[in-house]
């Protein structure tokens, strides 16, 4: 799961779907194109709108996007059109590239909720929860 920061998007992304499948067969983690936030947890704000629909996520901590992880994840799941070309960049094959999708159908994004109110990381919180059934879904 990749957004720029790490602290908003992308660590409700890992939460959401984490909570939904068998750690024992599938890895999750996240990471941001950005190295602004680097070892920090996740924002206040997606902390507690994960907390409210019983996910917890507040252990994590924010790290960068690194082109070693084409190697460890089989897909790489972007919020938005900017962070998908931050990562394709990083790509050396087309392999690589094919693992790379944005996360919502039909090239939609997740909004950047970083500088907005507490709707944004609601409606964040939806789109991700619908976007990780359908992963799931994908995985069956
Ligand atoms: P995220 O949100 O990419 O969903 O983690 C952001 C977090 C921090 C910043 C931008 C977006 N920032 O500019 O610091």
């Amino acid at each position: 799961m990749v957004c720029l920061g790490n602290i908003c998007r992308s660590p409700l992304a890992q939460g959401i779907l984490e909570s939904k499948i068998d750690p024992k067969k599938v890895d999750v983690d996240s990471a941001g194109t950005a190295a602004y936030h680097i070892g920090k947890p996740p924002d206040p704000r997606s902390i507690e709108i994960a907390k409210k629909n019983g996910i917890i996520i507040q252990n994590q901590k924010a790290r960068q996007f690194h082109k070693n992880e084409f190697s460890r994840f089989s897909k790489i799941y972007v919020m938005d059109q900017s962070n998908y070309k931050k990562v394709i960049a990083l790509a050396e094959t087309n392999q690589e590239k094919e693992k790379v999708k944005l996360i919502l159908k039909d090239q939609n994004e997740v909004p950047d909720p970083y500088y907005a109110g507490e709707d944004s990381f609601k409606h964040c919180f939806d789109l991700l929860d619908n976007a990780c059934d359908r992963i799931l879904k994908s995985l069956n």
